[in-house]
This record gives structure tokens, C-alpha cells and sequence, in this order.
């Protein structure tokens, strides 16, 4: 189905709004951040931290509005600290969210232990992004941000690969694929990869890399879409597939950043109207809202590394 077809089969969109994105779990502010985080892992509430509003204080920090979550890029005269303070903010988000993802997929009570791990990356994150977002950074004063927040990852890339073998051998029963953990794991892997590179005075990106990491995400994306999709919408499954397959086909063979740009602007739209017609109840499927738009803000910040490593 092309993207015009999608489009009419999805119709206008219909917001459910901030507020809805926001609503769940109440563990406001930093200092209440630490008690929640205990309180949160006795009890069995599992789902999205509500996050007291606020925006970025480093200057320089771009919000893109096309998802119902701020996506946080580098504004177009951006320096280092904007540069690192906005990448910081983009990933402590998504982290934040893969411990919520993994925790809605670990039901019931044999899946406490990895429940409650994966709760509390949920919590560590969420204070990374909030002291990411909270204070003002200059160039010269980053270092505690990045390295602090970079030993955190390291810890969430080991529980995750722990849990993709578990997963594999069949000694972990939960709901997460094998790819979904191993997906998460190599996007914490190149946020380490990058803390390490801020750290070091650099913000800039390679472009064979950056094609090389993102052609594969997306790819997965797709895979997960068509496999999170009621199996009777045949023709999206089938259109999902072979948008995965492309994209594949463009990690292993490599095309010019033009093509790349174009790439990912079709799969913001797909994504956008795949969004939107899940959230009008026009498509059937057991796609989270959350993971949509989370999925969706994931390939505006390929398209914007794209543009930027040129
Ligand atoms: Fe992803």
C-alpha cells in the first residue's frame, strides 16, 4: 500500500493530547524522584512516569513538535554543550522508556525480579533526563552529566543483553523478543558510544555511521509494525515488510545522504499515519500508542543526523 492509499485508509488524526501522554505513574520532582523510585519498586504500578513540565535551559536546544513528545535536536546555531545536552535529552527519553516498554512486557508475578530492574532504569533515566534538562550547561562544564549518565547506560546495556539471552534460551519467558532486546541494546551501545566521543570534546557524526546504525533501527521498526499489526491487515504487514527489506537493502549496499534524507522522510510518514490510525482506531493492531510515537521520533532524529553529517 503506498503512502497515499495509507493515508486514505487512516484518515485526519486524532489526539488523545499531552495530557494523555503524560498521565501515569506520579513521581514529581528530583528529590521525590529518589522516594518514588523506592515506593515504585514495592508496588506493582507499571507505565509512563509523569514528568513535571519544563523545557531545556541550555541554550541552543531545539524542540521538534511533530510527535506528542518533545523530540530534542540541536538548533540550527547550536554549540558543544547544546550539541551534547540535546543528544543527552533525546536518549535518557527513549532509555526511559525502553525500561517502561520492557516492564508493560514482563506480566504477572513470576516476572517480578526483571519487572522491577527494568522499573528501576525507567527511574534512573528519568533523573538523567531531568538534570539534562533542568540547568543551564556551558561547553566547559559537561563532564559530570556525560560520564554520570554514560555508567547508567553501561548498566541498562548488561541487564538488556542478560535479558536477550535468557530470552534466546528459553529461560526467560516474558514478552520481549530476542530483536526488541537486542534492538534497545545497540541503541544504548552507540549512546555510550557518543557519551564517550561528547565527553571527549566532539559532537560530530561520521555519515557512514550514522547510515550504518540507523538503516538497521528503522529496519527493526518495521519489522516490530508489522508484527505488533492485527494479522488480518494483510496489506500493511505486507508494506511494512518491504519497507524493512529496503532499508536493509540500503545498510548493506549504501546509498548517498540525498537518498538517505528521502528515506527517512518516508518513514516518518509512514509512521506518522500509522500513528494516527491506530490512535482513530482505523487500524487493528497491539501497537502501544507510546511505542508509535516513540518509533516516530526516533526516525526524526535520523533524518535531522542525516541532514547534520551530511
Ligand atoms: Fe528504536
Amino acid at each position: 500500500m503506498d503512502k497515499r492509499a495509507l493515508q486514505g485508509k487512516l484518515g485526519r488524526r486524532q489526539f488523545a493530547g499531552r495530557a494523555a501522554a503524560t498521565a501515569g505513574i506520579s513521581l514529581l520532582a528530583t528529590p521525590g524522584l529518589a522516594i518514588g523510585a523506592g515506593k515504585g519498586a514495592d508496588s506493582e504500578s507499571v507505565g509512563p512516569i509523569s514528568l513535571p513540565e519544563g523545557a531545556a535551559f541550555t541554550p541552543g536546544v531545539y524542540v521538534d513538535q511533530r510527535a506528542r513528545k518533545p523530540i530534542y535536536l540541536p538548533g540550527a546555531n547550536a554549540g558543544y554543550a547544546a550539541h551534547a545536552v540535546s543528544e543527552v535529552l533525546f536518549w535518557t527519553d527513549q532509555l526511559m522508556e525502553h525500561g517502561m516498554f520492557i516492564a508493560l512486557l514482563m506480566p504477572g508475578d513470576r516476572l517480578r525480579g526483571p519487572r522491577s530492574e527494568a522499573r528501576q532504569f525507567q527511574m534512573t533515566f528519568a533523573g538523567h533526563f531531568l538534570s539534562a534538562r533542568d540547568r543551564g550547561y556551558r561547553d566547559d562544564g559537561l563532564s559530570s552529566l556525560l560520564l554520570s549518565t554514560r555508567a547508567d547506560v553501561l548498566q541498562f546495556i548488561e541487564y538488556k543483553r542478560r535479558m536477550q539471552r535468557a530470552q534466546e534460551a528459553g529461560t526467560l519467558k516474558s514478552l520481549v523478543w530476542p530483536l526488541f532486546f537486542d534492538h534497545i541494546a545497540r541503541e544504548a551501545e552507540r549512546f555510550a558510544d557518543r557519551l564517550a566521543l561528547l565527553a571527549q570534546g566532539s559532537a560530530a557524526l561520521q555519515s557512514d555511521e550514522v547510515a550504518a546504525f540507523w538503516t538497521t533501527i528503522m529496519a527493526d521498526h518495521l519489522e516490530f509494525v508489522a508484527h505488533l499489526l492485527d494479522p488480518q491487515e494483510r496489506a500493511l504487514v505486507a508494506d511494512a515488510k518491504a519497507r524493512a527489506e529496503q532499508l536493509y537493502q540500503t545498510h548493506a549496499h549504501r546509498v548517498g545522504s540525498g537518498q538517505l534524507a528521502t528515506m527517512a522522510d518516508e518513514v516518518i510518514d509512514f509512521k506518522t499515519a500509522a500513528e494516527h490510525g491506530i490512535e482513530a482506531g482505523q487500524i487493528k493492531s497491539i501497537i502501544d500508542p507510546s511505542l508509535a510515537d516513540h518509533v516516530l521520533r526516533e526516525a526524526v532524529r535520523f533524518s535531522d543526523e542525516v541532514r547534520r553529517a551530511g
